[in-house]
């Protein structure tokens, strides 16, 4: 297997001005985002709702790559074209989820430990055919005055590390998704702390598995005082932070580190990425892999209604652009409130 194509993936996931959507909500996930708009949670308003995400018209010129869930990846969009091929016609690399979520961790109250590796080599195997090339593995980590503990670090940082290997053996790039959840009321500092921590284990791991780091994406949290913190950092301060931490513990092989939003407003979300690339150049690309900062404004705008798909499509294409603009730090809070004619 060649690894030059596993590099040359990596890259083009964080080719200049793109970065990637994150459309691989489980079917418990996106229940959350249809009842915001009090919609039915089927397997046909699902497939709608991605085929708008997916058919917006110039979105690739902002969107590298797209992460699927197990049931979009075997979809197809309203003209009967799979997913997988309606994105690559558009130039965007299809991904797949394959984890299978952040489970109970045995005798640690309190902590999660990402499932998912048993069968995982076949389950590469047939994504790999279906056109994944890349993948996402989430491990999530929880801050409390004592928490998380270095069992729970280095038991995910294994299992992101097992996970990277079998799908670089499958021809596959590895996204690494360790999460420092941002809940509580902890101070920046200790933030910082802790993804420092996580980073470090995650890395140690990559390296005694043999992971070729130039064939990975890291798709780190941002480092951010509590949401629930009476006092909280600014624009300039998470930015300090955040790459203080990256740059003690992200080795400058890995091509590109991707963020998460993980429930930061959109315009938060777009902001610290332009506060972070404003302090560049850095070793490795910086930009994002957004859930719900890309898509909110997107499912509001639609409502679940065939009428508003050209309103929900303009509003993730805004998204997508006002990100685009912060991979370069030049965005600014006036381009939000241009009118962006998307189609
Ligand atoms: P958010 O940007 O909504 O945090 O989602 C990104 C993601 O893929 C989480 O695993």
């Amino acid at each position: 297997m060649a690894h030059n194509e596993l590099h040359e993936t990596a890259r083009a996931l964080v080719a200049e001005g793109k970065g990637i959507l994150a459309a691989d909500e489980s079917t418990g996930t996106i229940k959350k985002r249809f009842d915001s708009i009090g919609i039915e949670n089927n397997e046909e308003n699902r497939r709608a709702y991605r085929d708008l995400l997916f058919t917006t018209p110039g979105v690739e010129e902002f969107i590298s790559g797209v992460i699927l869930f197990d049931e979009t990846i075997r979809q197809s969009g309203h003209d009967g074209t799979p997913f997988p091929q309606l994105l690559e016609s558009k130039g965007i690399i299809p991904g797949i989820k394959v984890d299978q979520g952040a489970k109970p961790l045995a005798l640690a109250e309190g902590e999660t430990v990402t499932e998912g590796l048993d069968g995982l080599r076949a389950r590469l195997e047939e994504y790999r055919t279906l056109g994944a090339r890349f993948a996402k593995w989430r491990a999530t980590y929880s801050i409390t005055d004592t928490l998380p503990s270095d069992y729970c670090i280095w038991t995910n940082a294994h299992a992101l590390a097992r996970y990277a290997a079998l799908c670089q053996e499958a021809g596959i790039v590895p996204i690494v998704e360790p999460e420092v959840l941002q809940d509580g009321t902890h101070t920046i500092q200790r933030s910082e702390h802790v993804t420092s921590r996580v980073l470090d284990a995650l890395y140690t791991e990559l390296f005694d598995q043999r992971v070729d780091l130039e064939g990975t994406l890291l798709k780190p949290n941002m480092v951010l005082s509590g949401y629930e913190a009476s006092k909280r950092a600014g624009v300039d301060e998470v930015a300090e932070q955040s790459l203080h931490a990256y740059y003690k513990h992200v080795p400058a092989a890995v091509p590109g580190i991707v963020f998460l939003s993980g429930g930061q407003s959109d315009e938060d979300a777009t902001a610290h990425l332009n506060a972070m690339n404003a302090r560049g150049p850095h070793p490795w690309q910086l930009s994002f892999s957004y859930g719900r900062a890309l898509q909110a404004p997107a499912i509001k705008a639609w409502d679940g209604k065939p009428e508003n798909v050209e309103a929900g499509q303009r509003a993730y294409y805004h998204r997508a652009k006002m990100n685009s603009a912060a991979r370069t730090g030049l965005w600014a809070p006036e381009m939000e409130r241009e009118a962006v004619a998307a189609v």
